[in-house]
């Protein structure tokens, strides 16, 4: 079981929408990919849908839990020495009926848990693995709702905690250069998943394309950035 030759990566939320086709995509491209999802049996039926395209790998993490991440990191190590491509893709948009004036405290935490602390702690939990990686990537999935132009008071806690995952995308990037761990920002589009709805214009594998190629292909001399259809975008 143990993998020690092709590429590894982690897909948060890689159960459904734009994680599953990040997760296919990777898996076209050869690479061993780690299915997280909240429940173990939606990470089984998801990897089970992928099997034929190569290794797949399911395992139980909700990224708002401390003890599941250490389960889940648990569980890696039984099967890879090392990782190479955390995606931090597992996200919510939870702002119906509030805006910046309304919304409750309850709320801001756990959209700021799930889409800004929940990244932070899994980039700590596994930077160990990350850094015996020869070409370790962060790909954070961030949104244009984070961009400073892009914000919404009707979209409040989904926007601050985008445009903080941002921050920490830079903040990460700063902190780990040293160590040749290139960590980047990205928004998919206007994406047709349960989140962005069946009027989006983009299919889940159009929004998972430029992570899969920060993840394969961009120059590792790009680090700290925010990217939209492979180009940089401004924060
Ligand atoms: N769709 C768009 O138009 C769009 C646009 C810009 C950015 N994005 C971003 O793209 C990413 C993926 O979005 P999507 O459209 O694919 O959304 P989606 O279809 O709603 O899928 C969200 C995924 O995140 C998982 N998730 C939610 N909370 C979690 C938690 N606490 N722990 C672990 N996993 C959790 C969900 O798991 P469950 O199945 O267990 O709920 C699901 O796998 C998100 O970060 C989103 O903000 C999407």
């Amino acid at each position: 079981m143990e993998i020690k030759h092709s590429k590894i990566a982690l897909v948060t939320g890689g159960n459904r929408g734009i994680g599953f086709a990040i997760a296919q995509g990777l898996l076209a491209k050869g690479y061993q990919v780690i299915i997280t999802a909240r429940s173990l049996d939606k990470a089984k039926e998801a990897a089970e849908k992928l099997q034929s395209l190569g290794k797949v790998i399911p395992i139980e993490l909700d990224v708002t839990d401390d003890d599941s991440i250490v389960r889940a990191l648990q569980t890696v190590r039984q099967n890879s020495d090392r990782l190479d491509i955390l995606i931090n893709n597992a996200g919510i948009y939870p702002d119906k009926g509030v805006n910046i004036l309304t919304i409750d405290r309850k709320l801001l935490d756990l959209t700021f848990n799930t889409n800004t602390f929940g990244a932070i702690r899994i980039v700590q939990a596994f930077l160990p693995l990350l850094e015996k990686s020869q070409d370790a990537r962060i790909i954070n999935v961030s949104s244009g709702y984070g961009e400073i132009n892009g914000l919404s008071a009707d979209v409040p806690s989904y926007c601050l905690s985008k445009l903080a995952l941002n921050g920490a995308t830079i903040m990460l990037a700063d902190a780990l250069q040293s160590q040749g761990i290139v960590v980047n920002s990205m928004c998919p589009g206007w994406v047709r998943t349960d989140m962005g709805g069946s009027s989006a214009p983009r299919t889940p594998e159009q929004g998972a394309d430029t992570a899969i190629w920060l993840a394969t292909e961009a120059p590792r001399s790009e680090t700290g950035k925010f990217w939209r259809d492979r180009k940089i975008i401004s924060y």
